[in-house]
């Protein structure tokens, strides 16, 4: 403002010396005003047009012409006389003409100011704009890409292969849904869900219907491409045998295997029947097929869970097969979600795999990792047919009998 107001003195105080410089030579200075004029004259006839010009131009010359247009009296007063002011406020000069009075300059340096600040504010305004619209496309366009990501749906997703089928999808960029019992206790899982946005973990235990209702509720607006059955429990083998069975433990397998399956089948059909895959994938096992079991014959209970479970996913496939869903039931092989191959010569190995361990060590027997397990049934998953859905597959994509 300070520079403002000399800048202003210095206009007033170099005008003020031309007037008295006219009033020292009268007849110069007519002569100097007959000349000025003239040149004014020529001046204006061959600026016309380029005054026109400047006066589209977004530069102080614009705001010259903006000026002259509102107080037409600048136009009747410019001798021709032009002299450049530097407004302190900005980088370039502005023209003033030359026998304005002060208060008409000081009028004309506000008038500069005025319009160069909304020239200014129009830009600001403009960015912003422009600034919001790229913000709301680039939303628009996260939400566009998330809208289009797949989604699973995982029970028993805390560890062994539910763990790494979550891992292994979340990695996928897939929107995955992992459940498990204990969210606070699933430290690995968790982790996963640090990495990966795209992983929501949720609690669910499949023998709480209600809960089980809750959630397909909660989530009706969501279609699920893959409903992923992989939760399971196996329970002790010493109490699957005849002559020791726990009925209490058969009655728990169960429900969790069978009934608890069928139930979180049944709670997110419709989910699935919205999406765009339409699959519903089960793990069963060759434990429970009845064509492959050889002696000893051990866990009872959930071989029983599993033959009932394939069943039940045939029903399920011939149930929806209209609506074009794919059904797969899929033995994973024998997968080591225990660490049973890293079990040394020494260290102590858990009653139920003691026969396994035999044989992993004798070499009779390998188990698969579970990321290689999984990577090879996501891919089985991927490729599924329709002349698939509702048979008895290895992981590999082998038929297996029921
Ligand atoms: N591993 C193999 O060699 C093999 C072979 C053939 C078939 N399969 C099948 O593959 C699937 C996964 O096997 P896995 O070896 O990864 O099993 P796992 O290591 O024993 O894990 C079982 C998972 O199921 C969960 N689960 C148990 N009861 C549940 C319930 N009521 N509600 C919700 N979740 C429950 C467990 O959660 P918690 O931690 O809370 O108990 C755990 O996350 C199973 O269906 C199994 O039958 C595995």
């Amino acid at each position: 403002m300070d520079l403002l107001r000399q800048t202003v003195k210095q206009a007033l105080q170099s005008d003020g010396k031309n007037e008295a410089k006219r009033g020292e030579h009268p007849r110069e200075e007519a002569a100097d005003a007959d000349r000025l004029r003239h040149d004014a004259k020529t001046q204006q006839s061959r600026n016309g047009d380029k005054r026109e010009s400047l006066e589209n131009l977004e530069s102080p010359c614009t705001e010259m012409g903006k000026l002259k247009k509102h107080r037409p009296d600048y136009q009747r007063r410019d001798t021709g006389h032009e002299q450049h002011v530097c407004d302190a406020t900005r980088s370039w000069p502005t023209t003033v003409i030359g026998d304005a009075s002060g208060f008409d300059i000081l009028d004309r340096v506000m008038q500069q100011r005025f319009e160069f600040m909304k020239t200014r504010m129009v830009r600001v305004l403009n960015t912003l704009l422009l600034c919001s619209l790229a913000v709301a496309q680039g939303l628009a366009q996260e939400h566009r890409e998330q809208a289009m990501m797949p989604t699973v749906l995982i029970t028993g997703s805390n560890r062994g292969i539910g763990l790494e089928f979550a891992r292994q999808y979340a990695a996928l960029g897939w929107h995955v849904i992992a459940t498990c019992r204990t969210p606070d206790r699933a430290d690995d899982l968790q982790q996963i869900a640090a990495k990966y946005p795209n992983l929501t973990i949720e609690k669910l235990d499949i023998t709480d219907h209600a809960a089980i209702d809750t959630m397909a509720k909660s989530y009706s607006h969501l279609a699920i491409d893959i409903l992923l059955n992989n939760a399971a429990l196996l329970g002790a083998r010493n109490k699957q045998a005849l002559g020791n069975l726990d009925y209490e433990l058969f009655r728990r397998i169960l429900d969790v295997n069978t009934v608890g399956t069928i139930k979180v089948t049944e709670a997110f059909t419709p989910h699935v029947i919205a999406s765009r895959q339409k699959k519903i994938i089960t793990l069963g096992s060759a434990a429970g097929s009845i064509q492959m079991i050889h002696p000893p014959p051990d866990f009872y209970a959930y071989r029983a869970s599993k033959a009932a479970l394939h069943l039940l996913m045939k029903n399920v496939s011939l149930a929806l097969a209209e609506q074009g869903v794919l059904v797969g039931l899929i033995n994973p092989g024998l997968v080591d979600t225990r660490g049973l191959s890293a079990i040394g010569p020494d260290d102590p190995v858990p009653e139920d795999f003691k026969q396994i361990v035999r044989l992993i060590r004798s070499g009779a027997l390998e188990l698969t990792s579970p990321e290689e397990a999984v990577g090879r049934m996501i891919d089985l998953i991927q490729n599924l047919s329709a002349e698939q859905s509702g048979t008895f597959l290895n992981a590999d994509g082998e038929p297996l009998p029921w």
